[in-house]
């Protein structure tokens, strides 16, 4: 891959977001948010990238996988209006067929395509396949995307947390009401260390654990670091209602926090 392979990218992504281009105020605003999130995904994968030392091939590597991770949402959120991919089309798949569609990856050489591909199909799962361990190029791009993902979704829902009250975007919050309390299978999987389930959000508050949640599935210390110098996750938890089990999970939080802290800290010491 080269610079002009990534120039080239850039441009035709430009374009085609274009092609979205609409006068409704909904629409407006939720294309707009995903290439601004974009953006930032790309700045996120390069700052993580460059903390693993990889060269400056393997970070325009890691750059387009980060261009194109979230391609499939603007065909998803006009035709559909809505984030949801259960209620739409899984928007990493969407993706992948409008890339194959338009030819874009063919300048480049078929490993390269096929981590890109494979990649963004993996952005968003539960979990990166098993087998994909074998496979330690892809696993490594696949790892990278994820984390870079994750900081910026956790930027936007604490800057949306922040502004609270103000304007509320609905399709940020995947159309669930304002309710006390949270779902139970939510809190267990916390406190169980794994990350929460899609499905089992019922309310505004679950959307805000099942987002904490996913510092369990953080792959890169770097992203660690990114997390605590934003401070994205405290902002988050400062918005979670006052309730004895909101308590419970914001000192659950904190003591994973800082043992992937200390942990670091003493792996660090040792090298
Ligand atoms: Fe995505």
């Amino acid at each position: 891959m080269q610079k002009e392979d990534l120039d080239f990218f850039r441009k035709w992504f430009f374009e085609y977001v274009n092609r979205f281009f609409s006068p409704d105020p909904l629409i407006k605003e939720n294309i707009e948010l995903k290439i601004e999130h974009t953006g930032r995904v790309c700045e996120n994968i390069l700052l993580l990238a460059k903390s693993e030392k990889i060269s400056e091939k393997e970070c325009m590597l890691a750059e387009t996988i980060a261009l194109f991770h979230d391609l499939g949402r603007f065909e998803q959120f006009t035709k559909y209006k809505t984030f949801r991919d259960s209620e739409s089309e899984n928007h990493a798949l969407m993706g992948i067929r409008i890339l194959n569609e338009e030819r874009i990856l063919s300048r480049l050489s078929k490993e390269e395509e096929n981590i890109i591909l494979k990649a963004v199909e993996y952005h968003n799962l539960m979990e990166i396949p098993q087998y994909i361990k074998t496979f330690s190029k892809l696993y490594f791009y696949s790892k990278l995307i994820r984390d870079a993902d994750k900081i910026d979704i956790l930027r936007l829902a604490s800057e949306e947390y922040m502004e609270e009250g103000k304007h509320r975007n609905p399709a940020l919050e995947l159309y669930l009401p304002d309710a006390l309390g949270y779902s139970e299978p939510i809190v267990s999987e916390i406190l169980g260390n794994r990350m929460a389930k899609i499905g089992d959000m019922k309310n505004r508050n679950d959307v805000k654990l099942l987002r904490l949640s996913w510092i369990f599935d953080i792959n890169f210390p770097a992203t660690f670091s990114l997390l605590k110098e934003y401070g994205y996750l405290e902002v988050i938890m400062s918005c979670l209602p006052e309730t004895k089990d909101t308590g419970v999970l914001k000192w659950h939080f904190e003591s994973y926090l800082n043992s992937i802290e200390s942990g670091a800290r003493e792996s660090g010491s040792k090298h």
